[in-house]
């Protein structure tokens, strides 16, 4: 039966199985050594001739090289004290293998998965991600992901929240950025888009009565990729009926002190609550609408939370006339919403909208919503938006609003970049399994490419080089 390497602490004086990969290996006189590493850790492993006897175990290890799969059965023995490793869970034990199957052979790695890798060139790293990820310092990444999730899923879940799948292939929204288009073989011509955000869906779930939603979304968004930003990201999307903008942050705001405390304790939070800074004041002050606040910017173990709220609804578009700094779908904060309704004074209402802003990255941003369609309405019409294209485009939603959709508002986390702050990585990339390079592409998979001339024709299309 196989021991994961961290147990072998427990086992010594017996004879156990260990199954992973070569780590490194090394040669001292006559012995060999491999260190051999599995999910849990790594041990030293030693190789010995006999002087008489069977050999050929010492004579297969000769062949072993760096990411070969092996299966070793051996003595685990206590080291003598002055040859303790303090740096590995394992440093006070190693095993001596008198058995040795190899499981599979490695061709030398194109880059080494020892190390922490940041030295290494991020294309090569890309293509050989499945190899990239086998550095420890990639699989604590995508280990502690794993555990964020778990605290949010079971956090939500407690507090009477509904884990919903909205679709993938959807329409094209407004959240700021460009779409990502599917075309449609059975209807030429016509295209679903790939969501932005869960943003419509997540209100019609508030229409249907749930009241209380969260999912995990991909979201897509085709926009030049940065340090932050993906073309496919992962959000931890929330929706709340019956509640003000206080609630929502209140609600956001204990999740996320009570994850720190679970899943990164050795993180210092430096002010709770988390203070409020309007758009104003952070711009006089920071010159940002993400400011950031650290006091000791060389502490990698320190949090510093804020909100930024009261941002203005609307600014002028490139094209003229009035657009959305946020989200179309806000509600103006209670004293501003006769003049939303009336479209008075625009530059000047404010908009329920709150991000969440940590150690200068805006980690997430939400609102309390217009769940009237007058309100809505009013919101397309400040903008130039023509009836027939607000009818087009939102007349589901406009519609829901008059089967009684409750009071509501929401937010999301940029899931990927909490993770990225807790992790102290430069990037988003260094927190997601497979991300795309840094101008949009996968080189493991070799995607974006071209595809057979068959399926452009079943789709309707035709290229132009
Ligand atoms: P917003 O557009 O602000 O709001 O997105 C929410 C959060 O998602 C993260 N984010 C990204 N992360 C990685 N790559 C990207 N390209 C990217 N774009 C955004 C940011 C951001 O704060 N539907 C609304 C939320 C709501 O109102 O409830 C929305 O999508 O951390």
């Amino acid at each position: 039966m196989r021991t994961l390497i961290k147990d072998t602490v427990k086992k010594i004086g017996e004879t156990v199985e260990v199954m992973g990969w070569v780590d490194s290996r090394r040669d001292h006189g006559k012995l060999i050594f491999i260190d051999l590493r599995d999910r849990t850790g790594i041990i030293q492993t030693v190789f010995f001739p006999k002087k008489d006897g069977d050999n050929s175990v010492y004579e297969l290890a000769k062949n072993l090289r760096n990411e070969w799969v092996v299966k070793l059965t051996g003595k685990i023995s206590e080291r003598p004290a002055s040859m303790v490793n303090e740096e590995i869970v394992t440093g006070t034990v190693e095993m001596q293998v008198e058995g040795l199957e190899i499981l599979n052979e490695s061709l030398t790695p194109p880059i080494d998965v020892t190390t922490d890798g940041k030295d290494i060139n991020e294309d090569i790293r890309m293509k050989y991600r499945y190899l990239d990820l086998r550095r420890p310092r990639m699989a604590k990444n995508m280990r502690n992901r794993a555990k964020t999730f778990k605290f949010f899923r079971d956090f939500l879940a407690a507090n009477d929240f509904t884990e919903v799948e909205t679709p993938v292939l959807t329409k094209s929204t407004p959240e700021g950025a460009r779409d990502y288009l599917v075309p449609s073989r059975v209807y030429p011509g016509n295209f679903y888009a790939l969501p932005q955000s869960p943003q419509q869906y997540k209100q019609l779930l508030m229409a249907a009565g749930l009241e209380r939603y969260y999912q995990f979304a991909k979201c897509f968004r085709d926009e030049d990729t940065r340090g932050d930003r993906q073309p496919e990201f992962t959000q931890l999307d929330l929706e709340m009926s019956f509640v003000n903008r206080e609630d929502v942050m209140e609600m956001i705001e204990g999740a996320l002190i009570k994850f720190v405390q679970e899943v990164y304790p050795q993180k210092k939070i430096q002010q709770m609550p988390f203070p409020k800074i309007t758009y104003k004041e952070a711009m006089e002050k920071y010159g940002t609408d993400r400011p950031d606040i650290r006091e000791n910017k060389e502490d990698p173990n320190l949090l510093a939370f804020c909100w930024v709220i009261d941002f203005p609804f609307f600014e002028k578009a490139d094209e003229g006339g009035w657009t959305f700094t946020h989200n179309p779908f806000s509600a103006a904060k209670p004293e501003f919403m006769e003049d939303l309704m009336n479209k008075k004074n625009i530059p000047e209402i404010l908009t329920t909208q709150y991000d969440i802003v940590l150690n200068g990255f805006e980690i997430g941003g939400g609102s309390i919503r217009n769940h009237q369609s007058a309100a809505l309405r009013k919101v397309f019409e400040i903008m130039g938006y023509a009836e027939e294209r607000i009818s087009n485009n939102f007349g589901h939603m406009l519609e829901a609003f008059d089967y009684g959709t409750p009071p509501h508002g929401g937010l999301a986390f940029g899931f990927d970049r909490l993770m990225m702050i807790l992790e102290n990585e430069p990037n988003i990339r260094e927190v997601m399994a497979f991300p795309k390079t840094g101008d949009g592409r996968d080189f493991m998979m070799s995607a974006p490419a071209e595809v057979e001339e068959k399926q452009l024709k079943e789709l309707h299309l035709k290229i132009q080089k």
